[in-house]
């Protein structure tokens, strides 16, 4: 069984440095028990947080990166190199919000997967259907698709994690039965193995709060959680990570 993680996706939050750095300085405070926790704060918070959580064991992250390369003519990119050379371990690759604001295709994701990589960062890759594709019962079918993109990167599971996440449960207050959960979740961990890519961490993300936390931590097959809205909140985010502690 993996050691649960639980990571804060902060997305475009907070609004000043002073407030990251206060989350931060929380963050660092927090009983973490044999949980791994993580932060990914905006590219803008990167540095001051990693200031704040030097030598501490919170795995800093980051939400995306480049898929063009480590430096170069690309207005408006943060590569992969530039945000490891600040500090950070690993990125979030093919949230849905990326998915869907600025149209990121399986062809791009690919390539940042790979820039994460060689820049020797841990991807956590998203994926997870519409609520239109669940109603359609097109879950498994969807996330097989959004996975064929790890098929032939060559990234080994070490370097890989997944998060499913729901794109109706992200920010709704929904989510799906602590069952279906698991379900997709073995889907996810099979269709690797068959790619070659045995024993890859997968998380559950969409409205997870400090009262359903419970409930899918007492899960073998959910190894922790992506938390956004109450990521931000730094009670809820350790009720959180001390329901996992618990298993
Ligand atoms: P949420 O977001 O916890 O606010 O639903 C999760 C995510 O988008 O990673």
């Amino acid at each position: 069984m993996h050691k649960k993680t639980v990571i804060g996706n902060y997305k475009l939050n907070p609004a000043t440095k002073a407030e990251v750095v206060g989350l931060a300085q929380a963050l660092r405070g927090i009983d973490m028990g044999a949980v791994k926790v993580g932060c990914a704060p905006s590219f803008i918070h990167l540095d001051a947080v990693a200031k704040i959580l030097t030598d501490s064991p919170i795995w800093l992250g980051v939400q995306d990166v480049s898929a063009y390369g480590a430096t170069g003519a690309f207005t408006g990119d943060v590569s992969a190199v530039q945000v490891a050379d600040l500090g950070a371990k690993f990125t979030l690759i093919g949230h849905s919000e990326r998915r869907t604001y600025h149209q990121e295709t399986n062809e791009t994701l690919a390539k940042k997967i790979q820039e994460a990589y060689k820049a020797n960062l841990v991807v956590v890759l998203c994926v997870g259907e519409t609520k239109e594709q669940y109603d359609n019962q097109e879950t498994l079918a969807v996330l097989k698709n959004q996975l064929s993109v790890l098929a032939e990167l060559g990234v080994p599971s070490s370097h890989l994690l997944i998060a499913y996440e729901p794109v109706w449960a992200i920010g709704t207050g929904l989510t799906p039965t602590v069952a279906e959960v698991i379900k997709v979740h073995r889907y996810i961990k099979d269709t690797l193995t068959a790619h070659g890519l045995p024993s890859v961490c997968v998380l559950y993300g969409g409205s997870v709060n400090e009262k359903n936390a419970q409930d899918f931590a007492n899960c073998e097959d959910i190894d922790g959680a992506l938390v956004g809205g109450a990521s931000l909140k730094i009670d809820s985010f350790a009720t959180i990570v001390s329901a996992f502690a618990q298993y």
